[in-house]
């Protein structure tokens, strides 16, 4: 894919064209999975380095560049360097030079990759940074909907949950309104943004009165370890009374007459953000989000490989001047 870009931070460094040649090649590495070792010969190394904890994000990227034909390095950020002070920077050069071209990178501090555009020190890929972004997510989610048959053009999208700290959610509201689908961020008044983000998003307090206008449902993680203030408090009941107000369960749906698909990007607290009987229903799509995730991380890992950036790992080539 032409001038795909060589750190994919967020959706805002992708164009609408490159976005749907994503769509294109996750379809094709889904059909035939025969044609998936596209690196037979040079075999590029490509680490994962992961900062805070995963499960599907993690392993379905090392599954990804596996399938791809690559090497696959699992950069075990605890027991590295890093862990003597050691910078993002410096970790980064001495990978390439000992010949890694790829990382995905997973960390709890926003924006983290931004200082690496100008010159990267090999091609990232931002694999969830703090709360800002987790593009990754959000197109293996866009995959899964259109695969699903879902039509998004002046659709709604009630997106339920820590709007104001969910990086999947931010993805989210940037990449499906290129689609036409109108996105409303429902939640309690401490997970909703003080403005929306952008003219296809709005916000809303009550479930309820929003539930009636949504056409599909995508649930967030209450993030508990970005909220120790908050769940620790001996007032705080946000929790305890989640599942309440915002909670996702088969009574709630039938009471609205709402059989409309029902996203989560994972883990789910069960019975806070979906109740187990939704999730054991043929509503609920997380395990495909799961099964596509391979797809769409293929599609991207093999197009920043092949994007032939000469720019990268040129760090020693600063101009010396007396
Ligand atoms: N959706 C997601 O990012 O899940 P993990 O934290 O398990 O990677």
């Amino acid at each position: 894919m032409n001038h795909f870009p060589s750190v994919l931070e967020a959706i805002s460094d992708l164009t609408l064209d490159q976005i749907k040649g994503l769509l294109i090649l996750s379809k094709k590495f889904k059909d035939r999975p025969i044609d998936s070792v596209i690196f037979p010969n040079n075999r590029p190394i490509v680490a994962n380095s992961f900062l805070e904890n995963s499960t599907r994000t993690k392993n379905s990227f090392a599954i990804a560049i596996s399938r791809l034909g690559c090497r696959y390095l699992d950069f075990n950020a605890q027991t590295s360097s890093l862990a003597k002070g050691e910078s993002i920077g410096e970790t980064l050069r001495t990978l390439y030079c000992q010949g890694v071209d790829l990382c995905i990178i997973r960390s709890s501090e926003s924006n983290m990759l931004s200082q690496f555009k100008d010159k990267p020190p090999m091609k990232l890929i931002n694999g969830g940074d703090g709360t800002n972004q987790h593009p990754t997510q959000a197109l293996l989610d866009l995959f899964t909907m259109l695969e699903l048959g879902l039509d998004l053009e002046g659709k709604r999208l009630g997106i339920i949950g820590d709007c104001l700290h969910s990086r999947v959610g931010h993805s989210l509201c940037e990449l499906l309104p290129q689609f036409g689908c109108e996105i409303e961020l429902i939640g309690p008044k401490e997970f909703l943004p003080d403005n929306s983000p952008n003219k296809d998003v709005s916000l809303s307090e009550s479930l309820n009165e929003s539930l009636p206008r949504l056409d599909y449902i995508y649930s967030l993680r209450i993030q508990k370890e970005r909220h120790a203030d908050k769940f620790e408090s001996s007032n705080s009941n946000l929790i305890e009374n989640y599942h309440e107000h915002y909670g996702i369960n088969l009574n709630l749906l039938k009471k609205h007459k709402k059989q409309i698909p029902v996203f989560h990007p994972g883990p789910v607290n069960i019975g806070v953000e979906l109740s187990q009987d939704v999730i054991d229903s043929n509503l609920y799509k997380g395990y495909l989000q799961v099964e596509n995730s391979i797809y769409m991380r293929m599609a991207i890992v093999a197009s920043m490989l092949q994007n032939n950036d000469k720019s990268i790992g040129k760090f020693h080539e600063s101009i010396i001047t007396d």
